[in-house]
């Protein structure tokens, strides 16, 4: 692994990849958002109406898909689908994926061989914890539910997306539960992860605390 890696984990609307890609700007790094791997398998899956409890059929799928990030975009079989992995069909459906052990094993596999390669900044759910267990610095962002919810109801009304606040809450902490309840990997901070509670914080401000705690 390269030894200038930072690990960002946390629940959904923390803040993570909006922090993480500007830290990865001001710090030369190459920001790798995991979550967008698992939800451009998930989209895939879809897409190809696979029942989504088929394991060997999601097995098969999965020896067949190729998924790379380039300069942040990410691509599903060499097709940008950076965009369409945000629809709200995809953020109810995710976590069933991501809870699939051989999913999983994939995707570390495929984030571990990048971050050999860069350094990189990574946001996700395990990397503190599985992905990247020796990274230099380590931070767990969090937030309250209320405040996620509605950054994320935000940005879905800005893309004309149509839900109520309620719905977003409702479908961020049924995420949070499968995320941190699934046996293999859950959502939880490492040991050694610095806690950053974000409720109320600027997101500069949070980047300036990131900041004065990285020497890199
Ligand atoms: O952006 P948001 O926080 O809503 O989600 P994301 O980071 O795009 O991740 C989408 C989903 O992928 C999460 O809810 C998890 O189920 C899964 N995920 C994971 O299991 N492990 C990771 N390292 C990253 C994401
Ligand atoms: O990656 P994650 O799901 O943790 O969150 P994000 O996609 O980076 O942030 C969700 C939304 O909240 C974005 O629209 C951010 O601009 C916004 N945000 C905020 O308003 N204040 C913060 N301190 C962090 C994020």
């Amino acid at each position: 692994m390269a030894n200038l890696s930072i690990a960002i984990d946390g629940p959904a609307g923390a803040g993570k990849s909006t922090i993480a890609k500007k830290i990865a700007l001001l710090k030369n790094l190459v920001y790798i958002d995991t979550g967008a791997m698992y939800r451009a398998f998930t989209l895939k899956l879809i897409n190809k109406n696979i029942p989504l409890d088929n394991y060997d059929l999601i097995k098969e799928v999965l020896k067949d898909t190729e998924i790379d990030i380039v300069d942040g975009k990410i691509y599903l079989d060499n097709v940008n689908v950076s965009s369409e992995i945000r629809k709200p069909i995809i953020n109810k459906n995710v976590s069933q994926i991501a809870s699939i052990p051989f999913v999983r094993e994939f995707l570390v596999k495929l984030q571990r061989k990048i971050a050999e390669n860069n350094n990189v900044i990574m946001d996700g759910r395990d990397i503190g914890t599985k992905v990247l267990p020796d990274a230099k610095y380590k931070f767990f962002l969090t937030a309250s539910i209320e405040e996620r919810a509605k950054r994320r109801y935000k940005e879905l009304k800005e893309k004309g997306y149509k839900c109520s606040l309620k719905d977003v809450i409702d479908e961020i902490a049924n995420r949070d539960k499968m995320d941190s309840e699934r046996k293999v990997d859950p959502l939880k901070k490492a040991d050694d992860a610095i806690l950053i509670d974000t409720t109320g914080k600027t997101i500069e401000k949070v980047i300036n605390e990131i900041l004065s705690m990285i020497d890199m």
